[in-house]
């Protein structure tokens, strides 16, 4: 008989309470008019575990559940699935949780030799005609894009020898994904490894970079012809962890480091900056000599130093921020707007290349006192403002996810997809937003009778 899961932990209850089923919706309810040339299916993915966690709980390995609005003709269908690892089928066997989300040392002993295929959490996205779950310290994890069936791990023919990020870049022009691993020897020596996958869906290049120091990497930047890697101190030691002390500790003394890398091949260099912590990247782009770099900066994360100390909560606050790069000058960091936010998303016809708009899930989230993010913003790079729609009172919102206008090449001329968990009905409902217009808001509305519990990432793949 199945546990509930513990109701003193915020991470597992209200919008984050997992959901315990799986399900088939044809014809979603819609309140106003979902756009008639909106033509795919928005993938989201987040931790829904399947089981009540054993020991403390860590989201970032909670089973990954998918979410799939399939748009066309006006209409929305929905399906959710568990990504079916082999750890979720062993506990589904067991009709218990067997694996300890937060301290290896909590597995039940009868799986203490099984290797974990990763939780598959963190983000879904398409290339090459396949769809991949990803969690960034395992291989994808590859999925029937219609069924949501799972596939298995996903290794590019034997060619990706250790992890993936789940945070890969795709090239506009050339149809490429770029990514990278993080430890790709498992040496925890602060090495990072590039790939590139060409539009088929091969590793044509695959290059192992000495980084500053072992840390948590979790996303990076692209330009047409280079690669950015932010490296922040958030550090990992195995030292630390045999004596006892948080494997995972903020280390501002050590700095952070930009590498730059050209795409084509040759040395990465990298400049010192000023210790913070970035975990998404907006967007990259070359302007002359010089490399802007657009992310959502905290100046600390909610993460212990070494001995135990936490950084106010005030400085959890995350900002839409540019670091720029120029021959012979220090990284210069420039906060470009005061509204906090996170899950910043592109026009991705623009990726690496300048662009206007940054879309991002604003007001809330690290010291703000709401785990939740209350509004979607677009931020203008030509005028320097946020202009933003605020979810109804009680409700909130994921990562929006933009989709062009059919036939449109204009930058940002489409649409704003993101899931909205309404507290007062304990239930989720897609909103469609004019992304050149979001204040105005939602077009539509496909309405759930269930949660879509508070989640990470997501992709739009349009048919055909
Ligand atoms: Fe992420």
């Amino acid at each position: 008989m199945a546990t509930p899961h513990p109701a003193d932990n915020p991470l597992l209850r209200d919008a984050f309470e997992p959901i315990r089923m799986e399900c088939d919706c044809p014809d979603l309810v819609i309140e106003g008019a979902v756009p008639a040339d909106l033509d795919g299916v928005l993938y989201r993915i987040g931790p829904n575990p399947q089981f009540a966690p054993r020991g403390a709980y860590n989201p970032l390995q909670g089973d990954g559940m998918i979410h799939a609005f399939d748009i066309a003709g006006g209409r929305v269908a929905y399906r959710n699935r568990w990504v079916r690892t082999r750890q979720w089928e062993l506990e589904r066997q067991a009709g218990r949780a067997l694996f300890a989300t937060a301290d290896p040392r909590d597995h039940d002993p009868s799986v203490a030799r099984v290797e974990s295929q990763g939780a598959a959490n963190t983000h879904i996205v398409a290339h090459a005609g396949r769809l991949l779950a990803l969690e960034e310290g395992h291989r994808p994890i590859e999925i029937d894009p219609g069924s949501l069936e799972t596939l298995g791990p996903f290794d590019f023919a034997g060619r990706l020898p250790g992890a993936m990020t789940a945070h890969p870049k795709f090239d506009p022009d050339t149809g490429e994904m770029l990514f990278f691993t993080n430890f790709p020897s498992r040496a925890f020596d602060g090495a990072l490894a590039f790939h590139v996958a060409d539009a088929r869906g091969e590793i044509i290049r695959s290059v192992e970079i000495a980084g500053p120091y072992p840390a948590l990497v979790h996303d990076f930047a692209i330009t047409r012809g280079h690669v950015v890697f932010i490296v922040c101190p958030l550090t990992l030691s195995l030292e630390r962890l045999r004596a006892g002390a948080p494997p995972i500790a903020w280390e501002p003394e050590r700095g952070a480091f930009v590498g730059v890398m050209p795409r084509a091949g040759g040395e990465a260099r990298w400049f010192p900056a000023l210790a913070c912590m970035a975990w998404h990247m907006l967007n990259a782009h070359e302007d002359g000599e010089a490399i802007h770099v657009d992310l959502c900066q905290q100046a600390a994360p909610a993460f212990p130093t070494p001995d135990g100390r936490m950084a106010p909560e005030a400085s959890l606050r995350q900002f839409l921020t540019r670091w720029t790069l120029a021959p012979g000058e220090p990284v210069a960091v420039r906060r470009l707007s005061e509204v906090v936010c996170e899950y910043p998303r592109i026009d991705e016809r623009r990726s690496g290349r300048a662009c206007r708009y940054g879309f991002v899930a604003a007001l809330g989230g690290p010291g703000t006192g709401d785990l939740l993010h209350r509004a979607i913003g677009r931020y203008d790079h030509e005028t320097g403002e946020m202009a933003l729609w605020r979810a109804p009172e009680r409700q909130a919102v994921s990562e929006p996810v933009f989709v062009a206008r059919a036939g449109s090449t204009q930058e940002g001329d489409g649409w704003l997809l993101a899931t909205v968990f309404d507290e007062a009905r304990n239930a989720s409902h897609l909103v469609v937003l004019d992304a050149l217009r979001l204040e105005d808001g939602p077009v539509a509305r496909a309405h759930l009778d269930h949660r879509v519990p508070a989640g990470f990432h997501g992709s739009f793949v349009a048919r055909g």
